[in-house]
């Protein structure tokens, strides 16, 4: 398995081998010294600097060379299309690729292009996927909740345009946890994704082990779509108040980027009750893994 397109054609065999791997990493860093004298493409159609930057940090610690790849100051600007791009790419002899596009599932699509033993990793394709953020986040739980068929989750915000959750409640199921809840606005939660509550309640988090934040994620509305910003903050601001009345006294986590002062207040970002920097932390191991794995 060397083509990592979403979380849902991974084995658990492969998630328990890429755990174990990542604890070694994480216990050696940064004294890990590895050559494996290959080649790796970023290719990012979209910004992101923890995807990017740790995969590009895993990279050089393998002993990688790295190329960035940007969009804006290449041939795609004078027409060039994707597929003559990464026909263009295996040409210089790279060894595999780290991409990250705003079209659904268009990662299927690329793996057909590329050879067998050409290495590919999807770091976010529309909202479809994104599975280095599942098994970071996953990784990250298992380290506080070892016990992750017990463990009670429930997601807070614009479920319905994020690419994260998809892949995260496939990797939660995978690893047997199925106590999964979503809480927010009708509007930023889909059909689909049960079951959901739009108000709190005194104490409603109190058994809850994870809260899991995600911002509005406004670049993902179709035109017909709204949220007021104003009636999220007053009613489901992660803050001292929100705590206090919903009894949450479990792990805060969110994938980032935070929008301080809306999904989350700063305080409560920097509280105790925070593991958000663990999450990103966790990204450079779990990442570094991957690669040392499949590349
Ligand atoms: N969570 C995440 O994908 O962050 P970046 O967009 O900064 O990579």
């Amino acid at each position: 398995m060397n083509k990592i397109k979403d979380i849902s054609s991974l084995s658990r065999e492969l998630i328990d081998q890429l755990f174990q791997r990542t604890a070694q990493i994480k216990e050696q860093w940064p004294n890990l010294s590895l050559n494996k004298n290959k080649t790796v493409c970023l290719l990012f159609w979209e910004p992101s600097t923890r995807t990017k930057l740790s995969f590009e940090h895993a990279a050089k610690k393998l002993g990688f060379k790295v190329i960035d790849f940007s969009p804006e100051h290449s041939s795609i600007k004078k027409g060039e299309s994707l597929q003559d791009t990464i026909r263009t790419l295996l040409a210089l002899k790279v060894d595999g690729f780290v991409i990250r596009h705003p079209e659904d599932k268009i990662i299927t699509k690329i793996s057909e292009w590329l050879p067998e033993d050409v290495f590919l990793i999807n770091a976010g394709d529309g909202n479809h996927a994104h599975p280095t953020q599942a098994m970071l986040d996953v990784y990250t739980m298992q380290e506080h909740y070892q016990d992750l068929k017990n463990m009670a989750l429930t997601i807070l915000g614009d479920s319905k345009h994020s690419r994260v959750i998809p892949s995260t409640i496939t990797l939660l199921q995978k690893m047997g946890c199925n106590d999964v809840s979503f809480l927010g606005p009708k509007e930023l939660i889909k059909n689909e994704f049960t079951p959901a509550y739009h108000q709190t309640n005194d104490g409603c988090l109190a058994n809850k082990d994870i809260l899991y934040i995600l911002r509005i994620q406004r670049e993902r509305f179709l035109k017909s779509e709204s949220v007021n910003e104003d009636d999220f903050i007053a009613d489901f601001q992660v803050n001292n108040e929100f705590l206090k009345k919903t009894g949450f006294a479990g792990k805060l986590m969110h994938p980032g980027p935070i929008n301080v002062g809306m999904e989350i207040d700063e305080s409560t970002a920097e509280s105790e009750q925070s593991i958000i920097l663990e999450q990103v932390e966790n990204g450079l191991y779990v990442r570094t893994a991957l690669l040392d794995l499949i590349a």
